[in-house]
């Protein structure tokens, strides 16, 4: 029987105030699973902590290779604590699984998404009736994703090449819940393996399209805050490293949208534009400007960050 870390009874039956890594972060939900910004007391994040996560953003590299040595408990219990902690939407949320005690990752020795060692799990789990519920958790995920990685850990999100049955008998899942991603935790190898780096260049993981690409009005006229959210975004991981946002202002507001609506198999945009969501928010924030997200449904365009000034 692999080993949950916690279990969804657990998530929701605790206060919303949780201790993450020796800082106290508040969290809540609206009614219609918006996040929102510290002025309105809705959700408020210990500063720091996404501080964090900003500079983690910078150092974040997906990495398929492991020493297989397993995590220590402190650090788990970290990073299974800032999962729990940071649930800002009903419909999406993470698991550290810290004995999966079977190999989930499906992809081939030197093709995309093999991952070899890996003693942890961090699973992604959406509620498949909500309809924001995959850009609610690349937002979550991605959360889960820097915190590791601040923690000295590797990860890599893998949306594809995983058995999805595997990965829901590894943790309890409620009516209309599913696994969507998993991503590896663990000490990556010192050096890029060989596998790992030609995997690396064949899918020109390191490549970021230019601002002129994913801005496509450009940014002439736009604030410092907005700037640094988009360059932020630039740097966020996407499925084959597609980069499918594209940001644009409108009065004060930074809206993203898809690139276009054709969907590959496996893995949504939407999920891919959570990340970059979590990305502009961390960016804004290191310009001190705070906000929230409100989700949209208006054709291409996803969601629209609504700046609420400085951090408190
Ligand atoms: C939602 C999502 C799904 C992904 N799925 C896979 C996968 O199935 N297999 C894999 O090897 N990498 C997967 N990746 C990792 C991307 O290939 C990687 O993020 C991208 O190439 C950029 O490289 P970087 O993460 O090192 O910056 C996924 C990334 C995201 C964000």
């Amino acid at each position: 029987m692999p080993s949950c870390s916690r279990d969804r009874t657990k998530v929701v039956a605790r206060r919303r105030t949780t201790l993450v890594s020796g800082y106290i972060m508040e969290y809540g939900r609206s009614s219609s699973g918006v996040a929102n910004g510290s002025s309105q007391g809705v959700l408020q994040m210990q500063t720091e902590r996404m501080t964090a996560w900003f500079e983690a953003t910078a150092s974040r590299h997906s990495r398929r290779v492991y020493t297989a040595a397993p995590v220590d408990s402190e650090t788990l219990d970290t990073l299974a604590s800032a999962c729990e902690g940071f649930h800002p939407y009903p419909d999406a949320r993470v698991t550290l699984v810290t004995e999966p005690g079977t190999d989930i990752f499906t992809g081939v020795i030197g093709s995309y998404g093999k991952v070899t060692g890996a003693p942890h799990v961090l699973c992604v789990i959406v509620d498949e009736d909500a309809p924001f519920a995959q850009q609610h958790a690349g937002y979550v995920g991605e959360a889960a994703v820097l915190e590791a990685t601040s923690l000295g850990l590797g990860t890599c999100w893998i949306g594809g090449f995983f058995d999805p049955e595997k990965a829901a008998r590894l943790v309890r899942l409620g009516e209309n819940e599913r696994v969507v991603a998993v991503s590896p935790v663990g000490i990556a190898v010192d050096d890029y393996s060989g596998s790992e780096r030609a995997m690396r260049t064949m899918s020109s993981a390191h490549k970021r399209k230019s601002l002129e690409r994913i801005v496509p009005e450009g940014t002439a006229g736009w604030p410092d805050w907005a700037l640094a959210a988009v360059e932020c975004a630039r740097i966020a991981p996407s499925a084959v490293n597609r980069q499918p946002w594209r940001f644009r202002m409108r009065n004060r507001d930074l809206l993203i949208s898809r690139d276009s609506p054709i969907e590959m198999p496996r893995v949504t945009k939407a999920l891919d534009c959570g990340i970059a969501m979590l990305h502009i928010q961390l960016g804004a924030l290191s310009k001190g400007v705070m906000g929230r997200w409100e989700d949209l449904a208006e054709g291409p365009t996803m969601a629209r960050f609504v700046p609420l000034g400085e951090p408190e």
